[in-house]
């Protein structure tokens, strides 16, 4: 999570308030080809996003657990990676794909089920999403001319992934490896 308390006299915000001047017009005049990889890609991402945010958010119980806490901490970290690739399509002069929709539902999906079935499902259904997009981070990364800061917003994000996985993998850990 970025800049958690500067500016903000030691008040905790998840992302300050963005100035004007940190919204950048990009890649306007890259040749057609390679605007509809871009477009095709920051849908891509969005949706993975959407779709990991909603999971994450069905999957919070009201117990006061360990395993609450990281839920709501990856739910909100997940948010900030759909801004970032929400506001990176509108600064390309995008918009979010129709195929969202989807993605949002498969998370109901994913997110219903996996509570239901309990804390060593709502774990290996992490890892397993998370896998997912580490994998199709560095295909997009890969994909399209990238802009330097978006290639660092995209790896950055991605390095996150790789912590949530860390995270679900020690909670899973703790179960001991017979429960697995
Ligand atoms: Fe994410
Ligand atoms: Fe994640």
């Amino acid at each position: 999570m970025q800049n958690k308390t500067d500016e903000h006299g030691g008040v905790e915000v998840v992302r300050p308030q963005w100035r004007h001047e940190e919204i950048a017009f990009r890649g306007r005049r890259l040749p057609a080809g390679e605007r509809k990889k871009i477009r095709k890609a920051l849908r891509t991402l969005h949706s993975l996003e959407t779709m990991a945010v909603t999971i994450y958010r069905l999957q919070i119980g009201r117990a006061e657990t360990e395993l609450n806490r990281e839920l709501i901490a990856a739910m909100c970290n997940e948010m900030t990676h759909q801004q970032d690739f929400q506001t990176r399509l509108y600064e390309y002069g995008l918009t979010p794909g129709p195929l969202r929709l989807f993605w949002w539902a498969v998370g109901m999906i994913f997110g219903i089920g996996s509570r239901l079935c309990g804390r060593r499902a709502i774990l290996r259904m992490g890892i397993w999403v998370e896998s997912k997009a580490v994998d199709h981070y560095s295909e997009l990364l890969a994909a399209a001319d990238w802009d330097d800061a978006t290639r660092a917003v995209i790896a950055k994000d991605q390095a996150d992934e790789q912590g949530h996985i860390q995270t679900w993998r020690r909670l899973l850990d703790l179960d001991g490896p017979k429960k697995r």
